[in-house]
């Protein structure tokens, strides 16, 4: 098999997308657009892939990692002076080097298979992935000779009114042989409208040298998407929101309203598992089997069991498991381990504590810096008190315990195994196990009080 090599353009700072944030870093479903790439062309068999960076180029590469090597351009003159930046890791190299641009997140790995086989296939030196689109505004246009075959790129800068017309666009993406690439490289000037030096007018290049030039047209014509505005951008998240959706529903997972579910790249979810409508799952979340996630609830890289239930609520960086009910409307902070069989009821927050199996705090808690055994009962209203204005500190309470309704519970504090907490108590001494601690002002009744006051009037 021939050698395959990529190069990534990623240099931009992507003007039009009018933002700090460089632009091939701008996140698609949760993952920057340079990643999706890079994600796509490592299934491609791949020899050496040289990503060139310039703008915002610590923070691609602190992306891509040791994904990819890098290729500095440190001024932007163009896509074809970017690719000449990889000259160093690539020249005298033999064999076929695909060329795709970081803004074009939708792209799929099939399609530059194919693109790659149509290439060799044809043994030509330059195939450009080409899509014919409603609306090219902006894409460089293929002109193709009488007999169809293609002659060169156009800018839609440099374009006449006529080529405008046409709808056959340049996708970004490329095979070039390799060696051909870098000599024809130093051929390209930057006499146009916008002074840069085209990558695409390589292919011209290529073309006069009585070379076989050749384009693969691609009939997904979502997938050439390029952003470059944000309008674009919104666009191409609408796209892969569908795919990613799915995909998940291909694999046995029920959406009710896909078009208004919001699943990033990386999430994973077990069959038989239903997502309601307004339900957002981020980052590195892992959803188990038979789950009922959502109405409106929101996921960030937790990990969830099977055959739990979270409603209307939000959950991030936790670790939940099964047979579970939370919510509605409750909050899990970081760092919390929700086993088994618990419940976390409606407005209680959890935060940094670990909740044993079968354990309940179904009304009205703050429950944070704690490690709750199993089977407690932290009755309605009752909070861990962890802060004192300066520092955090912990609430443990053991096996078995019954916390009462409305009490505060003073860290650092332990609550013995097996012990019980009277209603309305604020504890701040430690409860031995099996004891029942009662921590509140005793009460007084006086006795036909309210007539004594009736008479003063
Ligand atoms: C480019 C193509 C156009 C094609 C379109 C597809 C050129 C001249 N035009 O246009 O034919 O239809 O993509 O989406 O190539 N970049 C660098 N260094 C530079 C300039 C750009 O690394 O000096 C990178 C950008 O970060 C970006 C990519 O190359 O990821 C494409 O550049 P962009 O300016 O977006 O090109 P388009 O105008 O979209
Ligand atoms: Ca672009």
């Amino acid at each position: 098999m021939t050698n395959r090599y990529a190069v990534i353009l990623a240099a931009g700072q992507g003007t039009r997308m009018k933002s700090k944030l460089y632009k091939v870093l701008h996140p698609v479903c949760g993952k920057p657009m340079v990643q999706h790439v890079v994600d796509q062309v490592k299934k491609l068999n791949i020899q050496e892939m040289v990503t060139v960076i310039g703008h915002g180029a610590e923070m691609v590469k602190a992306q891509l990692g040791d994904e990819s090597h890098y290729a500095l351009q440190s001024e932007q003159l163009g896509t074809a002076h970017a690719v000449m930046q990889a000259q160093q890791s690539l020249e005298g190299k033999d064999g076929v080097t695909i060329v795709v641009c970081g803004d074009t997140p939708l792209i799929k790995a099939e399609t530059m298979e194919s693109l790659f086989k149509h290439h060799e296939e044809l043994s030509a030196k330059a195939t450009i992935l080409t899509a014919s689109i409603e609306d090219p505004t902006g894409y460089g246009r293929i002109i193709r000779n009488d007999n169809g075959l293609v002659e060169k790129i156009v800018e839609h800068k440099d374009a006449t009114e006529a080529e405008r017309e046409i709808n056959e666009i340049n996708t970004g993406t490329y095979c070039f042989d390799n060696a051909a690439l870098f000599e024809a490289l130093k051929k390209v000037s930057n006499d146009n409208v916008q002074g840069e030096f085209y990558l695409p007018d390589v292919v011209e290049i290529l073309k006069n040298q009585g070379e076989v030039v050749t384009a693969y047209q691609t009939n997904d014509l979502e997938e050439t998407l390029g952003v470059n505005d944000r309008v674009a951008l919104s666009e191409a998240e609408r796209i892969m929101r569908k795919r990613i959706n799915e995909n998940h529903m291909r694999n046995g997972v029920t959406i009710i309203d896909p078009a208004n579910t919001y699943i990033e790249s990386d999430v994973v979810i077990g069959q038989d598992t239903t997502i309601l409508p307004g339900t957002i799952l981020k980052g590195r979340t892992v959803i188990g089997a038979d789950c009922q996630i959502g109405p409106n609830s929101e996921i960030d890289t937790c990990e969830v069991g099977n055959e739990t239930v979270i409603r209307q609520s939000a959950a991030y960086n936790s670790e939940i498991g099964s047979l579970v009910n939370i919510g509605p409307f409750a909050h899990i902070r970081p760092d919390s381990t929700i086993h088994d069989e618990v419940k976390i009821g409606n407005f209680v927050e959890i935060k940094k504590a670990v909740f044993g199996k079968g354990s309940k705090a179904s009304h009205l808690s703050y429950i944070g810096d704690a490690e709750v055994g199993s089977d407690v009962n932290i009755g309605c209203g009752s909070i861990t008190v962890n802060y004192d204005g300066k520092n955090k500190f912990l609430t443990k309470i053991e096996d078995g315990v019954f916390i009462g309704c409305n009490s505060n519970l003073v860290a650092p504090v332990t609550i013995g195994k097996g012990a019980y907490v009277a209603a309305g108590s604020t504890v701040t001494k430690d409860v031995p196990g099996n004891a029942l601690a009662i921590a509140r002002a005793q009460q007084v009744n006086k006795e036909n009080y309210v007539d004594k006051l009736n008479l003063k009037k």
